[in-house]
């Protein structure tokens, strides 16, 4: 009889792994995005670091970690305020034995409107907290991962940064920059064997979303504009991320993976909406 392959061990096992998620609390009460990382890769075996401007929300990730049965370290800081950061990262490494993966999950939706209508302090601020706050917290992150001999970091996008089409300039630019941002950091720190990926959410529903108060109606019609027909959650998210900071996606550095039951393969089939007064 043929002697059969070595498999290779699970490829998602994230056991000995120390994983820092910058905004793991929750926009609202519920799962959002980050929470749902961070309850992944616990699942998944890793050490959880909870990064997050509002303590209270990190701490209450901190303790579904552990009412699952999982270790983590929660600690306050601002992506905004460079130090906070610093310190947070190395309070982390202390905490969890060093840094193998971070996951930027921090974004704020900014000002509304077109380059003639948006408010430009606002889009600075908006500029700093979800461009600046990204590159500050790799920043930080890169030399633990170093230390570590590699690592991983996923950036947390936006369909609304992959085309045009989104009505706020604001947050489609931000969202936009992240992307190039990705791939020039895994070009850079490669060699290092570190990877920096994106995911690119599309519609989500999240705690976020659903403090916006949408109706049946709208939920559906959300679920109707995408080739699969079903509504994505905060999880589906996580899953993207949780495969791009496994030994699963080893050979993957630079890519943009979006969640989004297909709908940035679609093409428009209409022309956008006139605005008022066309
Ligand atoms: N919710 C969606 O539908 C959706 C869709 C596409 C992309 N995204 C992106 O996914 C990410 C998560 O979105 P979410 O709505 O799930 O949020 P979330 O529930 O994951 O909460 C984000 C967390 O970030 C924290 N935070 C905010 N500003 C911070 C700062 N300056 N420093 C540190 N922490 C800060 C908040 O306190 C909150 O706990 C964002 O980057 C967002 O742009 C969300």
């Amino acid at each position: 009889m043929e002697t059969p392959p070595n498999l290779p061990p699970d490829p998602f096992d994230l056991e000995g792994t120390a994983a820092v998620v910058v905004g793991a609390g929750s926009a609202a009460a519920g799962v959002g995005i980050g929470r749902a990382c961070a309850l992944s890769l616990s699942a998944r075996g890793a050490r959880v670091g909870l990064i997050d401007r509002n303590r209270a929300a990190a701490e209450e990730t901190l303790s579904m970690v552990q009412a699952a049965g999982g270790e983590g370290f929660a600690v306050a800081a601002d992506v905004g305020a460079p130090d906070t950061i610093r310190e947070a990262m190395t309070a982390c490494a202390e905490a969890l034995g060093g840094v193998h993966v971070v996951v930027s999950n921090v974004g704020i939706v900014g000002p509304p409107g077109d380059a003639t209508e948006v408010d430009l302090d606002e889009w600075t601020a908006a500029l700093h907290v979800n461009v600046t706050g990204m590159a500050t917290t790799a920043r930080y992150a890169i030399p633990h991962l170093r230390a570590a001999g590699g690592g991983s970091i996923v950036n947390i996008s936006s369909v609304s940064g992959l085309r045009g089409g989104y009505p706020h300039l604001s947050y489609a630019t931000t969202k936009g920059a992240l992307l190039n941002m990705t791939r020039a950091m895994a070009t850079q720190h490669g060699p290092e064997g570190i990877r920096v990926n994106t995911v690119a959410p599309g519609e989500v529903y999240t705690p976020r979303v659903r403090a916006r108060g949408l109706s049946e109606e709208m939920r559906t019609a959300r679920r109707m504009s995408v080739p699969l027909r079903t509504e994505g959650d905060a999880w589906d998210a996580a899953a993207a991320v949780t495969y791009l900071v496994s030994p699963a996606s080893r050979w993957v550095t630079g890519v943009v993976l979006p969640v989004d039951g297909g709908l940035s393969a679609t093409l428009p089939l209409r022309s956008p909406a006139p605005r008022s007064g066309e």
